[in-house]
């Protein structure tokens, strides 16, 4: 029998294709949750531990030997195990906010939509290994080619991922986009296209009824 999935109130992340802002968000977000006073903790995925930003720096490295998608999944969950059991569980328990940068969202978007993995093995992972969604969800949804203009300056040595060809970074897109459809009291979709002032504007308003709506 599969374990059911927690979703935690103060639990939020940052989801999107490369470039369009995430990194950029959190200033925002952290803006919005200094209001109420507690501890927020940042993290990232890959990443988030020691050891899992070990697993980052192979998953992102390049290699003479093929990293088979079916290992780069597993790898992706190892890094989230640790990241939840290590760092999120611990902070949400203790009354923190969380901010991931890209959490299980970005795999069904990569491995599942991009490599074509099976969804039920994502979702199986989900289930037995994770364990836990976040309650707000900021997908800032942005034109591949415009992301991908914004970190050519950003990056003069793409990652493994960010090598991919255009076509991989539109399933990854459509994926976003339709794990949001399916999820919308979880998911808010964000312009990334507008200014960064006026995304920052709705980032911190998506937090902002958040929070309301928590308190009320
Ligand atoms: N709304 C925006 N308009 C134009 N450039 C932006 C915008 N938001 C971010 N950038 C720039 O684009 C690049 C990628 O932004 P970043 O926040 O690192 O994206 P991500 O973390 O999603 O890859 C950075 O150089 C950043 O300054
Ligand atoms: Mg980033």
């Amino acid at each position: 029998m599969s374990r059911a999935i927690l979703q935690h109130r103060r639990f939020i992340s940052l989801e999107g294709g490369e470039g369009a802002g995430k990194t950029s968000a959190i200033a925002a977000i952290r803006e919005q949750l200094q209001r109420s006073g507690g501890e927020i903790v940042l993290t990232r995925e890959p990443g988030g531990t020691p050891l899992a930003e070990q697993l980052r720096a192979l998953l992102l490295g390049k290699h003479e030997e093929i990293l088979v998608p079916e290992a780069e999944l597993l790898m992706m969950f190892a890094a989230r195990a640790q990241h939840v059991r290590n760092v999120i569980q611990p902070a949400l328990q203790r009354g923190a906010w969380v901010i991931s940068d890209r959490f299980t969202d970005s795999s069904y978007a990569y491995q599942g939509a991009g490599r074509g993995l099976d969804l039920s093995l994502l979702e199986t992972l989900e289930q037995n290994v994770v364990g836990l969604r976040p309650g707000l969800t900021l997908l800032l949804d942005l034109d591949v080619r415009e992301g991908r203009a914004r970190t050519a300056g950003r990056d003069l040595w793409p990652d493994r991922i960010e090598s991919e060809r255009d076509d991989f970074f539109e399933r990854v897109r459509e994926g976003f986009r339709r794990r949001a459809a399916a999820e919308p009291e979880r998911f808010r979709v964000i312009d990334a296209a507008q200014t960064p002032q006026a995304v920052a504007a709705d980032v911190g308003g998506a937090v902002r009824a958040w929070m309301e709506a928590a308190e009320a």
